[in-house]
């Protein structure tokens, strides 16, 4: 079982649109058995609310109905995930701060678009207009894409290795 753990600020745009539509194309591609995830964010700001209402209608314009409620990000995580992917360069430094608090930590740490290449970064929608999170949803799923790809891979060759 692989675990995969979204991050970014407020868990309420970005990271819980990021483990909707990763939770669909790890379905589509038949790994639901095979990986767990979840999202979470840095700050505190929205601990227990469900995702932002434009997130929402943007993933159920694709057939996702998001049903995250925010938490924040705990050092157990590092210990827990295999992967854990921020959406931004502020993030990920927040992830790498934490991770030095953390003994025995096995996340690797990444940026969700690593896989399309170096520092590129989803921005934060939340105070800009439906049009961002339609570029967020856009953003996210190529990135998503390559990142199944990649993990279906893996996965395959462990398999192999048996
Ligand atoms: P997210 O977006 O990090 O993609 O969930 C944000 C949500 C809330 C805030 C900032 C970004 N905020 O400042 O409350």
């Amino acid at each position: 079982m692989k675990k995969v753990l979204f991050v970014c600020l407020g868990n309420i745009c970005r990271s819980p649109l990021a483990e909707g539509i990763f939770k669909k194309l790890t379905e589509e591609a038949g790994l639901q058995d095979k990986i767990f995830v979840d999202s979470a964010g840095t700050s505190s700001y929205h601990i227990g609310e469900l995702p932002d209402y434009r997130a929402c209608q943007i993933a159920e314009k694709n057939g996702i109905i998001l049903t995250h409620r925010a938490r924040q990000v705990r050092k157990e995580d590092f210990n827990e995930f295999d992967y854990i992917l921020a959406a931004d360069k502020s993030n990920l430094q927040h992830l790498q701060n934490l991770q030095s608090l953390v003994s025995h930590s096995k996340a690797q740490l990444h940026l969700i678009r690593d896989w399309e290449g170096k520092n590129l970064e989803v921005p934060d929608p939340y105070y800009g207009s439906m049009k961002d999170f339609e570029q967020s949803y856009f953003l996210l799923e190529k990135a998503l894409k390559h990142f199944v790809e990649y993990l279906q891979k893996e996965i395959s060759q462990k398999t192999a290795k048996r």
